[in-house]
């Protein structure tokens, strides 16, 4: 403890850059690609909002990764150590609001992954093949109207989040990822090349990319905003605890560029898979939290080999939403261990514990809960999720590029920034985002759904 590099030997490293790529692409392509993207797409009106969301990871998404990732690297700490030991004061708030976001978003994530492991049994059953098309709807119906199975598959994911975050950065985790993450992407791919072969896949074209600018109202446009920082795993200081145990040698800008693009990249193509099925059997587009479950199942049981795409897809949303999972859990536990010097393991399991109770009310949300309206018309889960994603992380986005922008030493972001690139002097262009662009258009999409103009 008292031998001055002890904290940081003690962190441990990602093994490569590929590993840290890897894990970065993990925390950030999870539920939020395949299960929110297409629901909350199809509920904004389509094209104008996925063009929004583009622009949003341009401008504002990708410089963020950077900020955070630099701060994490060169400080070595979790969120509120970073800022108590480059600032202090009032800035500790920033990462205190980090763990806090932390300690929420995981609580309904859980329930969400949930409901995916649900599916993944349902697949291994075979429960697919047999259902006519009006009978996938049902299902998820049924699910959500089982207070005791939605706990109970809560309990399972957030045991394997736990299990994970016990074992530490470079545990068979980062080994696993490089297999599965590629193998999602393809079938994601055979699943859109699917979508667009059938008859709705042309309006699902249309929708998805030709805008109605109508349709990008303030509350859309702080929707596709907050959801840039959501899919990306930023605002909370997760891409600044994952940068800090990053090597030296890394170009961030490089990692952090090529995880925003895969990430996107994923989430188009859920887009483009789901949406087909919306059209071909006439469903509602804007149908909510269930779209994913309610459309894919449909494709599984009409196309050849379904059933055992099924059990593949699911099993590796499953894989997807932990990757995630796990990165969240990581902050809460990486403050613990770091400022509160609690060992690993116990900070795993008594946050693992406590984020688990305080996920129970979002999972009892769809059926004993129902009546339970926290914000306008939204259930318990609908409420924290909208509280999270639209206020709690582009607040956070925005103090962070405040801070890197404006507070930081220009040396020392410098000299991150440009450790292990080649070619190209990417700083310049980074500094005008972060310090201009990025937290004028938070501003701007804030004041604007507050009514200012
Ligand atoms: N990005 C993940 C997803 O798209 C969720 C997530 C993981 C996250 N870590 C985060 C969101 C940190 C916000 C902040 O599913």
């Amino acid at each position: 403890m008292t031998h001055q590099h002890a904290p940081k030997n003690k962190r441990g490293l990602w093994s490569s850059r590929f590993g840290f790529i890897m894990a970065s692409a993990g925390s950030a392509i999870g539920l939020g690609n395949i299960w929110k993207f297409p629901y909350i797409t199809g509920m904004h009106g389509g094209g104008a909002f996925v063009l929004f969301f583009i622009f949003c990871i341009l401008t504002v998404g990708i410089p963020l990764m950077i900020a955070e990732m630099i701060i994490g690297r060169h400080t070595r700490k979790d969120p509120v150590g970073a800022f108590k030991s480059l600032h202090g004061g009032g800035w500790l708030l920033t990462g205190w609001l980090g763990v806090i976001a932390g300690f929420l978003i995981l609580s309904y994530y859980c329930v969400v992954a949930g409901w995916a492991v649900d599916y993944l049994w349902l697949s291994l059953k075979g429960t697919f093949t047999v259902k006519h098309a009006v009978q996938v709807p049902e299902m998820f119906a049924n699910l959500l109207s089982s207070d005791l199975s939605q706990l109970f598959w809560q309990a399972v994911f957030m045991g394997m989040t736990i299990l994970i975050v016990i074992g530490g950065v470079k545990s068979g985790l980062e080994r696993a990822n490089k297999i599965m993450m590629p193998v999602l992407f393809l079938i994601l791919l055979i699943l859109a090349g699917f979508g667009l072969n059938s008859p709705g896949g042309a309006q699902a074209l249309r929708f998805l990319f030709s805008p109605d600018w109508s349709k990008l109202d303030p509350p859309a446009m702080l929707e596709a905003l907050g959801h840039a920082f959501f899919s990306l795993s930023l605002g909370m200081g997760a891409m600044l605890t994952y940068g800090s145990y990053s090597d030296e040698e890394t170009s961030i800008p490089k990692v952090a560029i090529t995880v925003s693009l895969m990430d996107t990249l994923v989430a188009l193509l859920s887009g483009l898979a789901i949406f087909p099925i919306v059209f071909t059997y006439a469903m509602e587009p804007a149908a909510g939290p269930g779209l994913v479950f309610k459309t894919l199942p449909i494709l599984f049981s009409r196309m050849p080999g379904g059933s055992m795409i099924a059990i593949l897809f699911f099993l590796l949303l499953v894989f997807a939403a932990l990757t995630s999972s796990i990165s969240l859990l990581e902050v809460v536990v990486a403050y613990y261990c770091d400022e509160k010097h609690w060992d690993r393991r116990k900070a795993t399991l008594v946050m693992g514990g406590i984020i688990f109770l305080l996920g129970v009310p979002s999972a009892l949300s769809n059926n004993i809960l129902k009546d339970l309206h926290i914000i306008g018309e939204r259930n318990f889960l609908d409420s924290i999720d909208f509280a999270c994603t639209n206020y709690i992380l582009p607040l956070g986005g925005l103090l962070i590029a405040i801070f890197a922008g404006w507070v930081m030493s220009k040396g020392i972001i410098k000299g991150e920034l440009l450790k292990g690139s080649d070619k190209i002097n990417l700083y310049p262009a980074w500094r005008f985002l972060i310090r201009y662009v990025s937290p004028i258009l938070v501003a701007l999409v804030f004041l604007n759904k507050a009514g200012f103009f």
